[in-house]
């Protein structure tokens, strides 16, 4: 957990939020050990931004990833109030990994709030409803 926040805190720099002034970082923890980290990128035109979860799974997605191989996600940024995935990303997270992997949310004093992928989307759209 230690190491998936430290790698969050290192690319936490690399957010592309010039507009909101709002760096988020998210790591993502495969089962085989790896590391796949994203942050925020916007647009000048708002509604097109990325969220840093959303880039870090889609990343991983690219590279072969799928939601078996994910063990947790980790978000970060330099808020006193632990960070909360927005609506889009909830509904990308449950699409993404499974019920039962693990997300943390953190503050900017390093403190940790866990919970998983159903507790954030419950009665959740998916697959299963088409
Ligand atoms: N943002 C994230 O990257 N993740 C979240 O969980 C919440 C919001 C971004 C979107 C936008 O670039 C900025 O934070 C302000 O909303």
């Amino acid at each position: 957990m230690n190491k998936l926040y430290e790698e969050a805190k290192k690319v936490l720099n690399n957010s592309y939020s010039q507009y909101s002034n709002f760096k988020v970082a998210a790591a993502i923890r495969l089962k085989n050990g790896k590391i796949i980290t994203g942050v925020n990128v916007e647009n000048a035109s708002y509604g097109l931004s990325n969220c840093a979860e959303r880039t870090a799974l889609f990343t991983a997605y690219s590279q072969g990833v799928r939601k078996a191989d994910i063990a947790e996600l980790l978000i970060t940024t330099e808020q006193e109030d632990f960070v909360s995935p927005c609506g889009a990303c909830r509904q990308v997270i449950n699409e993404l990994m499974e019920k039962d992997a693990l997300v943390h949310m953190t503050n900017k004093h390093g403190e940790i709030k866990t919970v998983n992928v159903h507790d954030l989307l419950p009665f959740a759209f998916s697959e299963d409803d088409l």
